[in-house]
Formats: structure tokens, sequence, C-alpha cells
């Protein structure tokens, strides 16, 4: 061990009171950020913090990430909580320990560039509220998008930790784009903005171990600043690359605890503690005490959780990585789109389609939000364009790209898809190449106006700015003007377990009495009745025997719509009611005009119907105006994308079956014109 420049053994103490260690790695703990939006789509809740969070504090990480990143999105569209009131709740309980946030550059934790007084605004409310060190990253590595926010973490006397974003073209690192060069330019570049610390943000896990050693080692010998390591566990390298960026002095590594480990979230802090005990680089930690908190973990949250991991496959790698350098959200993103739409047959293409988009739009990286946009972008590909035409349904995200709204791209932008993208974009056909919030009007006393009293401080309103819809939505259930829908609501450990017992059940088939023997003749005086439940309905045959009436079948028919999807931890559940072979004869006229929430069922006209499962962003047209083939008429968000969806024939709107903020599936009518 003594040849390695970094880590020499030093002493054989390994009590827990051990003197501290030449030069102790740090560590910062991204189990209530990264790890659980890694592994459990970013569904855990403050109050399941809360059973760990002193003990967390007493564990010495240099850092503890709890904020940021998809948290905000999440808590107040899912989980009916304020992501303000988060930070302020988990400072009481971690005082010594400080915070960190993932902030996406001008992207704040939205999806898109904002205007700067939002980007002022919400940096300084974040650090008003306690946030410590604010990672901040942008998709493109424009630094441009730095310049609003950095100025004001200064000011608020917070640390600027610059991240670049690490990504390939090639297997390994090198190449004509992404090689150590640039890496290093990069962190200068990140030096000369007053970074307090650097950090090598690898999403997708891409960093081969050799790679770490030379790409941390250049950038100790280049820059002045601390040296920080993000590499999710998703190909299986991250622990080895985290050993070779540890001798090549690599200063701080992220982790998280045991039970938020591993597949696409970061190895576990335990046995790097392990590792480096008793060497030049020991972090100092109680294992005992980590295994504590491992232990309340296991008992007392996992329970509530468990649901949401993924565990269709055995492997905790994913292989894809490897072969296509498909980040693991990414992947999961794709492949949920792909399923929704009835083609999931097409995940190969898909992973063809896609090194070939990424190229055209600039050779991207592909974290949040260009992993969506490029993502999306592709299915669209795959699933719209001909022979004839590629690029048939481009996002208005890719046109914004197009357009330069999100910076500046590391190769240019395919000129024939650039143009493409920008006929009849409103902001104009030739591409702008300056910095991005640039031409963005304001967009808080806008927000204000809109949002009126419903906001009543600065949190409200930002949280609006950013999330419109669903920001709307939850102010609307924090001050009690509309009731939050159960599925919110937050669930006792007694409640997840009898759930739990309930899905073992069910996947045993013990949930179902099966009625056996033969089944009885149908007698003439049999009557049917259409009984319509939500977006389905069953044809029941009713028949009198003995005075009482005895149902005879019971049939899901497949009405207009598909019968709506079942929700993602439902079991492999056995098939509803006891169903008789005997196929249900059909009404005469199988009613088309049936479908589910239809308003509309009755008016003539031609429908657009939702090419993709989504959620309703904004009609642009109302009922009685006049449309022209090819115009907008309403927006849907599909993956965090959004789609103008054009008026496919020319006339007048008739109906329209939905409203902003509406969850739709594939093949719902949106509207009819007629
Ligand atoms: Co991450």
């Amino acid at each position: 061990m003594s040849d390695h420049d970094q880590v020499k053994m030093t002493t054989m103490n390994y009590e827990p009171d051990r003197p501290p260690a030449e030069n102790p790695l740090k560590i910062e703990d991204l189990t209530l950020r990264d790890g659980h939006q890694s592994l459990f789509a970013t569904r855990g809740r403050t109050e399941d913090m809360i059973p760990v969070a002193e003990k967390m504090d007493e564990v010495g990480f240099w850092a503890m990430e709890v904020w940021g990143g998809a948290t905000f999105d999440t808590m107040h569209r899912f989980l009916n909580e304020d992501p303000w009131e988060r930070i302020r709740t988990l400072k009481r309980y971690i005082k010594k320990t400080p915070f960190s946030m993932l902030l996406r550059g001008q992207n704040l934790v939205g999806y898109r560039n904002y205007a700067d007084d939002v980007a002022e605004a919400f940096v300084e409310r974040a650090a008003e509220n306690g946030m410590d060190i604010f990672r901040t990253f942008d998709a493109l590595n424009d630094y441009r998008n730095f310049e609003t926010v950095v100025p004001v973490i200064k000011k608020c006397g917070k640390h600027f930790q610059g991240c670049i974003c690490y990504t390939m073209t090639e297997p390994r690192l090198g190449g004509k784009v992404y090689n150590l060069d640039y890496y290093v330019a990069k962190a200068k570049a990140l030096e000369d903005m007053g970074a307090d610390t650097i950090c090598v943000k690898d999403m997708a896990g891409l960093i081969a171990p050799y790679d770490a050693y030379d790409l941390i080692k250049a950038l100790k010998e280049n820059c002045k600043v601390p040296i920080h390591l993000h590499s999710h566990f998703t190909s299986g390298m991250s622990p080895m690359s985290h050993l070779k960026a540890i001798e090549a002095g690599v200063d701080i590594i992220d982790t998280c605890m045991t039970p938020y480990a591993y597949r696409t979230s970061h190895a576990a802090i335990e046995p790097l503690v392990m590792t480096l005990l008793g060497t030049s680089r020991d972090t100092g930690f109680d294992i005992h005490k980590l295994a504590e908190i491992n232990e309340i973990f296991e008992k007392e949250i996992m329970p509530k959780y468990k649901h949401l991991l993924d565990d269709s496959k055995v492997s905790i790698i994913d292989i894809n990585v490897l072969l296509h350098q498909t980040p693991g959200g990414m992947l999961s993103n794709l492949v949920n789109q792909l399923r929704e739409m009835d083609a999931l047959d097409k995940i190969g293409e898909v992973y063809k389609e896609l090194p070939r988009v990424r190229k055209e739009l600039g050779q991207i990286p592909l974290v949040t939000p260009t992993s969506q946009i490029v993502g999306i972008q592709t299915v669209n590909n795959v699933l719209f364009d001909d022979e004839n035409e590629r690029y048939k349904m481009i996002t208005d995200q890719v046109k914004d790209l197009c357009y330069g709204l999100y910076g500046k791209t590391a190769v240019p932008i395919d000129a024939e898809v650039q143009k493409k993208a920008l006929k009849g974009y409103e902001r104009g056909e030739e591409p702008f190449t300056g910095r991005p919030a640039e031409i963005l009007e304001p967009e808080l006393s806008k927000a204000k106006e809109e949002i009126g009293d419903l906001a009543i401080d600065e949190d409200d309103l930002l949280l609006y700015a950013i999330y419109p819809v669903t920001g709307k939505r939850f102010l609307k259930w924090k001050y009690g003007k509309e009731t939050p829908p159960p599925e919110v609501m937050p669930k006792t450990l007694d409640e997840a377990k009898k759930e739990e017992e309930m899905v073992r059940k069910a996947r045993a088939g013990e949930l179902v009495e099966k009625k056996t023997g033969e089944l009885p003749p149908k007698s003439e005086n049999l009557r049917t009745f259409n009984v319509f439940m939500d977006n389905e309905y069953y044809e029941i045959g009713v028949d009198e025997v003995g005075g009482s009436p005895v149902i005879a079948y019971a049939q899901p028919m497949s009405a207009a719509a598909p019968a709506p999807a079942a929700p993602q931890s439902a079991p492999a559940a056995p098939a509803p009611a006891a169903a008789p072979s005997t196929p249900a004869e059909k009404p005469a006229e199988k009613p088309a005009e049936t479908a589910p929430a239809a308003p509309a069922g009755s008016v003539d006209g031609t429908p657009l119907v939702a090419p993709m499962p989504g959620m309703i962003v904004d009609y642009e047209k109302a009922v009685g105006d006049a449309v022209e083939e090819g115009e907008t008429v309403v927006i849907l968000e599909a993956m965090k994308m959004e789609n103008a969806l054009p008026a496919p024939c020319s006339g007048t709107i008739q109906a329209i079956n939905f409203s902003s903020g509406d969850s739709v599936r594939k093949s719902d009518v949106l509207c009819v014109i007629g």
C-alpha cells in the first residue's frame, strides 16, 4: 500500500475515538436526496427523515445533501409537502452538519431556464431557509448559466460548489470532445468564478477507475480548491473509481447509507470506512454508529418505501450503461414511456436512435433536463417518424435547445435538425448565441399577479413561478381551498405493513376465492346490463334462479379508450371477478360514444387524441374558437417535456374534455374539432 501516492497505512488503532488521520477523506452523505431520488422515485417524506436525523448529524459528514434536484417537484406534486418547510424542519434536528442542495444552474429545481429575477429570489430564499452548500451544475456545462446564481450564493455567504457534468463520446475518457483538457479547462473556469469546491458529477456512473485516477490527478494539479467526486453506482464501477480517486488525492466523496445505496444510487459508506480504516485517509467514522442508523432505516422506514424499489431485475448493475451510456433514471423513464404506449418492443430501436439524436443535438451531456430532452425526442422519433421524414414531432424543449435557450452545446447542433426545429419558432428562426436568460422577461411580477392572494409569501410565489400548474394545486391544498387526494397523503408504518401483506397474498394468489364447479345453464330470461366503472365497462348477464338473481357473467369490455394503467406498485393480481369462459355477447352496436370522461362523446367531428400519456398543461383554444389545421390546440406534458399538439384539421372547437392539470392516457380524446 505504501506505493500509493496518497494512501498510507498509519495506525493499528481502530477504536472509535482514534486520533484523526493525516488527511481524512471527507464524505458527503446523499441518502436524503440523491439516495431516495435514485431508488425510490424521490418519494422520501420529511417525517421519515426525522428518526435518523440526529444520529446522522453525529457521524461527521462533511455535508448532507437533503434538498434540490427532483425533491422540490416531487414534494409538492406527489407528497403534499411544502418543499421549503423540509429545510427548516431538518435544520431543527441536524445542527452541526452543513446542508447541501443540488441546484440546476439557471434551471433551479425545474426543467427550463428561469428568468434572472426568479433565479435570484430562489437562491436567496434557499439560503435564508437554511441551505449551506449550493452544488450547482448546468446540463450543457455552459457556465454562463451560473452568472446569475453564483453572485447571490456568494452574497448570502454560502458555499458555491461548481460541477462539471461528466460525459463521454467514447467508451472511455478521451476523444475529440470530452477529454482531459476539456475537464481541466472547465475546472479552471469554475475556479475563476469563485468556486469553493469543484465537483465531478458522474450522474450515470460512467467514469472508469483509471480514468477517475487520471482526471482527479489532473484536477488536483491544476486547481487550488478541494475536488469532490460524485459517481453513481449504476454501472458497478464506482467503488473502484472511488478508490482510484482517493489514491489520486480526491478530497471529498459522495456515498449513501446502505439501504439507499447501489443500483442507480451510490456506493455505501460502510465498506469505504472499513477500506480506509487505519490509513492516512481514514474517515474517522464510527462504523457502529452507521450500523445503528441503518437499523432504523431498515426497521422503521424502509417498509414504507420498499414497494417503490424496481425489483424487476435481480442484477443490481445496469449493463446498459456500459453498452449505451444511458443514465439509470433516464432508462427507467424511457421504458415506462414505451410501456405506457404499448411500444416496449421498440426499446432496441430507441437504443440505436439515442446516440444519433444526442449527436444531432450537439453531443450534449445526458443529465436533467437534457436526458429528458434527448430521451423523449428519441422516443418521438422512433414512434412517429417514417422513412421519408425524421423529427416529425419535435418537443418544445428541443426547439428551445436549438434556439439556444439552454446554452451552447459542446459541438454545433446539426444544421438540418436545427432549421426544422426553428421553423415558425416564436422567438425567431435564427438561433440566439448569448447568455440564455438574457432574453427572458422577468417573471415574478406576472406570477404574483396570476396567483394573487393564494401565495402568502415569497416561498409560495416561487413555488408557483417554477411550477405553475402543480404549484397552484399544492397551494390550494396547503391553504385548505381544496382537499388533497388520498394518494398524496402519508402512510403509517402499520398501513404500509398491511399493504405489503396484501401484496404478498395477492402474489401468492391467496386474495381471490375462486368458485369451483359447473356453470349453471343460462335461461331464456337472462338479461344483460352494461355496468360502467371509471373508464371500463362490464357487460353483466343476470339470470333469475329460484327467486334470486344470479350474476351469470361479468366481463370487462374494451371501450374506446384503453383501460386505465395499473398503478405502478400493483402486483400481478389475478383477473377481477370470476369471469366464466362464456364470451359476452356484445351489445348490437358497440357504443364508441360511451368513451370515458366524454362530455364530447356525442359531438360530431374530428377528435384530437393524446399521442402519449401525460398531463394537460393548458388548452390554447376554447370551445367555439376557430382553428387552422396544424395550429397548436393543447400543450401536453409527458416525461416533463411539453408537446404542442396541433389541430388535425381546420374547423371550430366543438368540445374540450379535460382541463389544465388533468392526467390523460394515450388515445384519450382531448378535444373535438368540427
Ligand atoms: Co446524482
